[in-house]
């Protein structure tokens, strides 16, 4: 696969073209998914629940984030690489600007942070310093405890409004694309159609610009199944590589996620 950069996506924005995302913890799976022609590989945090059988992402730490991010760019060919700064390894300055290196020179292209306006000043340290930023709004996993749970975000106006002015900032501040995990179609189609930056949605319907799935869930494993979960391998006539194919296809062409994978 030719290289992917921060210019495809935003490319990518300006023609309408959409771009597919999936997590990855392995450099096999990092391989397979550059010739299936997946964009965007995360490394996230979502390995405390589906690698290391956590009920939560918290307990993931730096070790095991730069651990996973290894594996990953040995295999990948061309996918830009974003690699999840864990819970609590951004909570001052220095801390993140260390942290983020880290990660940057263990293979990421990339950061994600979980939050709001709360990590606009993170933003722009990290930007000015020339790594680029993956803000993720909406449902954040890494604040469950105060959330009090794996619920939608953003469903009461006063919510929503603020979470438009908070993705304007953070988009001033620098970042280079934003996340929106659950939160209902509508709201993440305004957020995408006001900023010029990447919007990547899960469970947040398909009026943005790319998606992400996790990959346990794209292959059915996963114990815990969402509204916006699909599973590829289910209808897949060529095994794994089959259903990373096909949820490739199914993002382009635009037929996931359909309705019944969204929250209005
Ligand atoms: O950690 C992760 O895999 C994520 C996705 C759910 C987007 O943040």
């Amino acid at each position: 696969m030719k290289k992917v950069t921060v210019n495809t996506l935003h490319s990518m924005k300006k023609d309408g073209e959409k771009f597919a995302c999936l997590t990855c913890y392995d450099a096999l799976f990092a391989a397979l998914f550059a010739e299936a022609g997946v964009e965007v590989i995360l490394v996230g945090d979502s390995l405390g629940m589906v690698i290391q059988g956590h009920d939560s992402t918290l307990p993931v730490t730096m070790d095991d984030v730069i651990y996973h991010m290894q594996c990953v760019q040995r295999g990948s060919e061309g996918s830009l690489l974003i690699a999840d700064l864990p819970f609590m390894s951004y909570a001052s300055e220095t801390q993140t600007l260390e942290n983020a290196a880290r990660l940057m020179r263990a293979g990421a292209h990339m950061v994600k942070l979980e939050g709001g306006a709360w990590i606009a000043e993170s933003t722009s340290l990290l930007a000015e310093r020339g790594i680029p930023v993956c803000s993720h709004m909406g449902l954040t996993p890494q604040s469950v405890n105060r959330i009090g749970g794996f619920l939608v975000q953003g469903r009461n106006p006063e919510q929503a409004e603020s979470m438009i002015e908070e993705a304007k900032l953070l988009e001033a501040s620098g970042a280079s694309c934003l996340l929106l995990e659950t939160v209902p179609e509508t709201l993440a189609k305004t957020i995408s159609d006001t900023l010029s930056i990447p919007v990547i949605g899960i469970g947040a319907g398909c009026d943005v610009d790319g998606q992400i799935m996790v990959l346990h869930d794209v292959l059915g494993i996963s114990p815990i199944t969402p509204k916006f979960v699909k599973n590829f391998l289910a209808e897949s006539s060529n095994g794994i590589p089959g259903a990373i194919a096909a949820y490739v296809e199914a993002v382009k062409n635009g037929t996931f996620p359909g309705p019944e994978h969204s929250y209005d």
